[in-house]
């Protein structure tokens, strides 16, 4: 088995003294985010439905991101801390459906969570953000968002959206200090796959299967996503507004 390369801080440097919101950061790619961010010196607070496994030096809040009501109660009660200068919107469910299979309530929920969400976090953050002309929100969408896969109707239509709000927002306030940027990671070894695998049939196969299709030949770590969303959440990419960075060894090359 190819194991993954161990990820060195790189260009981005420190994050001390900034102020960072990371949702689903209770595991996978958002609890790597928040474990670099706080290597790094940020003050992250990390919303999760929950958020029990994130690290005591975060400030842990249990939110439904698809709840407006709960996101304006999460965001009160750390406003003591001061402004929030970088969101990384994470939080994101999976369907395994196709478009004849899916039903419209699980539909909804997947663009509930993952586009809703991402608007909902963005929607009450931006206004402080754009008041001291300066934030950075890195969106997590999906190379599932730029190719169609099969059996993931609702999913990959989510994760476009994604791509194309990330855009959206970052032509709308680009002249505003604000950059906002998506990655999109290919399949990774997160507990999200873990669930994926126990729920098949046959776990080894379906695990080949899912590294056969990576060129690479090997599944992407939280930590490689996590490197990709911190370099956009760093001043070394103070001139990338708009993008979707695509971390996926390979598979959407071919
Ligand atoms: N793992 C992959 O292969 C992969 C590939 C591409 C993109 N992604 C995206 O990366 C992100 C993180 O995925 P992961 O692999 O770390 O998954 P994960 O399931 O390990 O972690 C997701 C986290 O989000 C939280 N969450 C789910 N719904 C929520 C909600 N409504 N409100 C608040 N928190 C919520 C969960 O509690 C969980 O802690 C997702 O947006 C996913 O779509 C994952």
């Amino acid at each position: 088995m190819t194991v993954a390369p161990q990820i060195q801080p790189a260009l981005t440097g420190s994050f001390a003294g900034r102020r960072a919101v990371v949702t689903g950061a209770g595991s996978g790619i958002g609890l790597a985010i928040v474990t670099d961010l706080l290597a790094r010196g940020a003050d992250v607070i990390a919303l999760d439905l929950a958020p029990g496994n994130v690290p005591d030096a975060a400030t842990r809040v249990a939110v439904d991101v698809s709840d407006e009501a709960q996101i304006r109660d999460a965001l009160a009660s750390v406003a003591a801390r001061g402004p929030v200068d970088t969101l990384f919107n994470n939080a994101g469910i999976g369907s395994t459906k196709n478009v004849v299979d899916c039903e419209p309530e699980e539909w909804d929920r997947v663009f509930d969570v993952n586009v809703r969400g991402t608007f909902l976090m963005c929607k009450h953050l931006l206004p402080s953000m754009l008041e001291r002309g300066h934030g950075v929100i890195v969106n997590t969408a999906s190379a599932a968002g730029l190719i169609g896969l099969p059996d993931r109707a609702a999913y990959c239509a989510s994760k476009g959206a994604v791509i194309a709000l990330t855009k959206q927002i970052a032509v709308q306030w680009a002249s505003a200090g604000i950059r906002c940027n998506s990655v999109c990671p290919g399949t990774v070894d997160s507990p999200w796959v873990s669930r994926l695998l126990a729920e098949a049939e046959n776990p080894a196969a379906r695990r080949e299967q899912l590294v056969g299709r990576q060129p690479m030949g090997r599944l992407g770590s939280p930590e490689e996503i996590a490197a990709a969303a911190i370099y956009l959440a760093s001043d070394a990419a103070a001139f990338v507004t708009g993008i979707d960075l695509v971390i996926d060894g390979g598979i959407t090359a071919g």
